[in-house]
């Protein structure tokens, strides 16, 4: 098996690939995640009936993790790339969080029944739909149902323009870093993505950013 791209990403400059705009601030980087957590649990707080455990997918080196660590009791967080799990560990000890459980993709973090489950910037980085299709299922396997538990997934939905099929057939090497192999986003059709949660029991509750790089969708899972 080759190695993900994202371990070698991971490897390279994490926080870089993990924040395009990263100025090499530590501070800034992981108070940005924390500004964006706080309006995504304005939101989403008060529709829990408790907060005993979140599930990340695509954690990276953990800058939305910890501001969630603040608000759960638990957080599992799952990543494709052993460094960047390993990095969010070592900022989990510099920082004394100890409610954190890393996980790589293949290991048991849909066991547990969860209260919230998000997932930014990653599921756009994620070539195979099959992959997308299996996380997709195993969360709706974990997720609590009937209004007790939640889940906001990012996805980029823009059109599949001519320009951009062209652009996913070119090597590497003729292609800016951005977008290459592994970093560039895959845009997904809403309505392929709809007929997944709808095949998992996952109701739509509040879409944003509709046909962009950063269409949301709020679910729930209805039992
Ligand atoms: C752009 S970073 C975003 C990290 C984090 N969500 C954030 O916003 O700070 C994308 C993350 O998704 C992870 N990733 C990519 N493919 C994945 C997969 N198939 N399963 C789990 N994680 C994956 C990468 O290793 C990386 O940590």
């Amino acid at each position: 098996m080759p190695e993900p791209k994202w371990e070698q990403f991971a490897r390279e400059e994490a926080k870089c690939y993990v924040d395009t705009n990263f100025n090499g601030n530590k501070k800034d980087f992981f108070n940005s995640g924390q500004s964006f957590v706080e309006q995504s649990l304005e939101e989403v707080l008060p529709r829990l009936d408790e907060t005993a455990r979140a599930l990340e997918i695509g954690c990276g080196v953990g800058r939305l993790t910890f501001p969630h660590a603040v608000e759960f009791d638990e957080v599992l967080a799952v990543d494709v790339a052993p460094t960047m799990l390993a990095q969010l560990e070592k900022h989990a000890n510099q920082f004394g969080v100890d409610n954190i459980e890393t996980y790589l993709p293949d290991q048991p973090w849909h066991t547990k029944p969860v209260n919230f489950v998000y997932s930014y910037l990653v599921f756009q980085h994620i070539p195979d739909l099959e992959v997308i299709r299996k996380y997709i299922k195993k969360i709706a396997s974990c997720l609590k149902p009937n209004g007790k538990g939640m889940a906001r997934l990012q996805f980029d939905t823009r059109p599949a323009t001519l320009l951009y099929r062209c652009r996913n057939n070119l090597p590497d090497w003729l292609l800016p870093k951005n977008q290459r192999q592994g970093i560039r986003r895959i845009r997904r059709k809403p309505n392929t993505l709809e007929g997944i949660f709808q095949t998992n029991n996952l109701s739509i509750v509040r879409q944003q950013f509709t046909n962009s790089t950063m269409h949301t969708f709020l679910l729930e899972k209805i039992d």
